[in-house]
């Protein structure tokens, strides 16, 4: 587990580069936090390091799919509308999830579940944790037993 804080926008898209660079095919990235926590711009920052620089506002549809330069897809989902996890499995959740040429990235991943619940039980998942707090954001990265979560230390701030 590990905690930064995020001062500002560009620390958050700084971190989702970073992020972004450690990434390889086949990773999910869940992400958590309330309304306006910072989740899109980390995505955005994520996808720009992946040469993504289109990435759409994921209020505009459920799941939003991009092919990255370097070859493979870059999912983007937001799941605020959905319900169950059934909904996910609907939209074709396993086949993304499984491939290892694709990324995924869900902003409101609570809605599929807690940690290393639901949809996410049998997959290896950065789980990501943004929330409000004096002086920015707070984020709390989980990657259970992937040595890439050190990697990221000098990405942030202490808390
Ligand atoms: N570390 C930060 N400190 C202060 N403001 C930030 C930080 N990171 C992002 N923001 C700002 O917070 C606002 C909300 O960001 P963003 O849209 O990424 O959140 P979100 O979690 O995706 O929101 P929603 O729940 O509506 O989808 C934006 O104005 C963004 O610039
Ligand atoms: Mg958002």
């Amino acid at each position: 587990m590990m905690e930064m804080l995020l001062r500002d926008d560009a620390a958050t898209q700084r971190l989702g580069r970073d992020i972004g660079g450690v990434l390889t095919g086949g990773d999910v990235v869940a992400l958590r936090g309330t309304l306006g926590a910072g989740k899109t711009t980390l995505v955005r920052g994520i996808a720009a390091a992946l040469g993504i620089d289109d990435l759409a506002s994921p209020s505009f549809g459920l799941v939003h799919e991009h092919l990255r330069p370097a070859g493979g897809r870059f999912m983007h989902v937001d799941a605020w509308r959905l319900h169950a996890p059934q909904d996910m499995l609907e939209l074709g959740w396993d086949e993304w999830a499984a491939a290892t040429d694709t990324m995924v990235c869900v902003e409101w991943a609570d809605r599929l579940g807690e940690p290393a619940a639901g949809l996410w039980q049998s997959l290896h998942v950065l789980d990501i944790e943004l929330a409000h707090a004096a002086g920015g954001r707070v984020v709390t990265l989980h990657w259970a037993g992937d040595s890439r979560l050190a990697s990221l230390a000098a990405s942030g701030e202490t808390p």
